[in-house]
């Protein structure tokens, strides 16, 4: 193995940068060359590739978002985007890819692999924290840190005007955020894709609280299960409480990285080119157990990322 690519892909997260650092200098302490596709994969269908060197990736340890910045790409998706991005493989002699994203970036290096035979090695990059075969994906710790700070916040004026503050997360179909900054918030119900709710059980919970003297309420709504507009508007008529909603949205993606994100995004983009160096063809990285793993991508695909239930349970049990 010569010459690799690398491309970041779907919504970018905090340590995409940090990883993208790790695969260009551990493959050119190795001694291979490194090509940077820009904006995700519609770079590769349009040959938006350039080499990378030491000097490219200075300076970007701690900086948020991705330098090869990043597209969903349509192109991709169908048969004639991947055969154009096959002839850059053959044009720029592309021998091995490396995507930083999350599973549809994956879904795209798995049809690409089956259908060009390119070996693919994915690293998980999303901060939904949604992806099977690893415990944490780039991103999520600083993105659930990001949500608790804007919390901390919210709380303070929640108390001050006696205020029940609906806050609605990111995370697509998945809970993971929800769940990790709301118990990390002290909310008081946090409502996730992967367990159902139930507005009786959140009102007796906010009127008990009430009965105790307790004036003020954060309720974190994973972005999944509900509009968070609704859930406010159903709570307030319940209860009568003065409610508020906020949805974080974007703001959750920026920012500089946590110190465990940049350390688990360069364990994990060194350890994708060893596995290209060593004749892996297919196969997406992860942490288990504090340990960095590499998952077959079909297996790793098949399977569903279950929510910590222990965790949910935990969060109601301090909650109550
Ligand atoms: O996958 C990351 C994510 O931020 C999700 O949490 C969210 O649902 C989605 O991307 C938003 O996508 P976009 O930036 O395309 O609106």
């Amino acid at each position: 193995m010569q010459r690799i690519a690398l491309l970041t892909s779907g919504g970018d997260s905090p340590g995409m940068n940090a990883c993208i650092r790790a695969v260009v200098r551990k493959a050119i302490y190795h001694g291979l060359e490194v090509l940077g596709i820009k904006r995700g994969y519609n770079g590769f269908v349009e040959a938006d590739i350039a080499p990378m060197n030491l000097g490219s990736v200075a300076d970007i340890i701690l900086r948020g978002g991705t330098i090869l910045r990043t597209a969903r790409s349509d192109q991709f998706m169908n048969p004639v985007g991947r055969a154009k991005a096959n002839e850059n493989v053959k044009r720029f002699g592309i021998q091995g890819l490396i995507v930083i994203g999350g599973d549809g970036s994956f879904r795209g290096a798995k049809v690409f692999n089956q259908e060009y035979g390119l070996p693919v090695v994915g690293i998980p990059g999303t901060i939904d924290n949604d992806i099977p075969g690893t415990d944490q994906t780039i991103g999520f710790d600083t993105a659930v840190s990001t949500a608790v700070e804007a919390i901390s916040k919210i709380r303070d004026t929640a108390t001050s005007h006696e205020r029940t503050f609906i806050i609605e997360v990111m995370g697509r179909r998945c809970g993971y955020i929800a769940l990790a900054a709301g118990l990390a918030g002290g909310a008081e119900s946090i409502l996730i894709p992967e367990y159902p709710f139930d507005y009786d059980e959140i009102c007796d919970r906010l009127m008990r609280g009430y009965r105790r003297g307790k004036m003020h309420s954060i309720i974190v709504v994973a972005e999944g299960v509900a509009s968070s507009l609704e859930v406010g508007r159903k709570i307030s008529e319940r209860t009568g409480f003065d409610t508020k909603v906020i949805i974080l949205g974007h703001l959750q993606r920026g920012g500089m990285p946590s110190a465990t994100d940049v350390i688990l995004a360069s364990r994990m983009g060194a350890k994708a080119v060893e596995l290209l160096m060593a004749g892996e063809t297919k196969k997406l990285i992860g942490v288990r157990a504090a340990q960095i793993t590499a998952t077959d991508i079909d297996d790793a695909l098949s399977q569903t990322k279950s929510i910590d239930m222990e965790l949910y349970d935990l969060a109601g049990v301090l909650s109550i």
